[in-house]
């Protein structure tokens, strides 16, 4: 496992997770670690030259940044779909395209983004429907990309989590949420880093495209 794990949104919640496991590989990408706003094409063409630079092509991209927000549809404005939008879909087209041909010269490398659970199953999702097609079409990109890259050697994958609580999660639309969860309690940061690592270590090695839900059953 030579070369830096970039962790997008890696100054709290899962990415902060996954750098406290890995804290001498990573490499933050975060507005208030290092002033990157992953939504910005500019910002992260300048950003992923550095790195670049600085560290040549990255091992791993944990792809952190999803903004949530629970709004009707109808209620959704201009502004808040293009924001949602671009932190959970835009920002990982921005990443990949800037950084994993990089990956693909080094031939080797892991991408892991992150959806929610049961964005693409049948259901409406009345509490956050931009937030849930946002999630539906990163998989599609996820899947896209993973089949594109995988000849030289990189892996894409998804995680998609149901209730993760961490200091800066949205507690309301949490404790509504946790006794619908067939396990009985809310997930944990650390519910989720099994997976993440398996996907970054040999052991993923031969996993990709795939959608790994992680959600204590919620969205059985
Ligand atoms: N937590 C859950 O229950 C849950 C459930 C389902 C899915 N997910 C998904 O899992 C992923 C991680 O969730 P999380 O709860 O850890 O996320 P989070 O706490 O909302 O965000 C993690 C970090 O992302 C950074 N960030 C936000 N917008 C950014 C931007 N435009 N540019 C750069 N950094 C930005 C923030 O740091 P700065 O303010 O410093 O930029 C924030 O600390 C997300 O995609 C989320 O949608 C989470």
């Amino acid at each position: 496992m030579n070369g830096r794990i970039l962790v997008t949104g890696g100054s709290g919640g899962i990415g902060a997770g996954v750098v406290a496991r890995h804290r001498d590989r990573c490499v933050v990408w975060s507005r208030r670690a290092n002033g990157v706003d992953v939504t910005d094409p500019d910002g992260v063409r300048a950003a992923a030259g550095a790195f670049l630079r600085q560290h040549g092509a990255p091992f791993a991209i944990v792809h952190g940044v999803g903004d949530f927000e629970e709004r009707s549809l109808l209620s959704t404005d201009d502004a808040a779909w293009r924001r949602l939008l671009d932190s959970n879909l835009t920002s990982a087209f921005l990443v990949a395209t800037t950084l994993v041909p990089a990956m693909c010269e080094a031939r080797r490398g892991r991408v892991i983004f992150f959806s929610a659970a049961g964005a693409e199953d049948r259901t409406a999702k009345p509490r956050a429907p931009a937030y849930f097609a946002a999630k539906a079409a990163l998989t599609s990109l996820a899947r896209s990309l993973a089949k594109e890259v995988a000849p030289y050697g990189v892996t894409v994958n998804v995680i998609a989590p149901g209730v993760v609580v961490h200091p800066d999660s949205h507690a309301a639309s949490q404790e509504r949420m946790t006794p619908k969860v067939p396990l009985g309690r809310a997930g944990t940061v650390d519910d989720l880093l099994g997976a993440i690592d398996l996907l970054l270590g040999d052991a993923g090695a031969y996993v990709t495209g795939d959608v790994w839900t992680i959600d204590g059953g919620l969205s059985l």
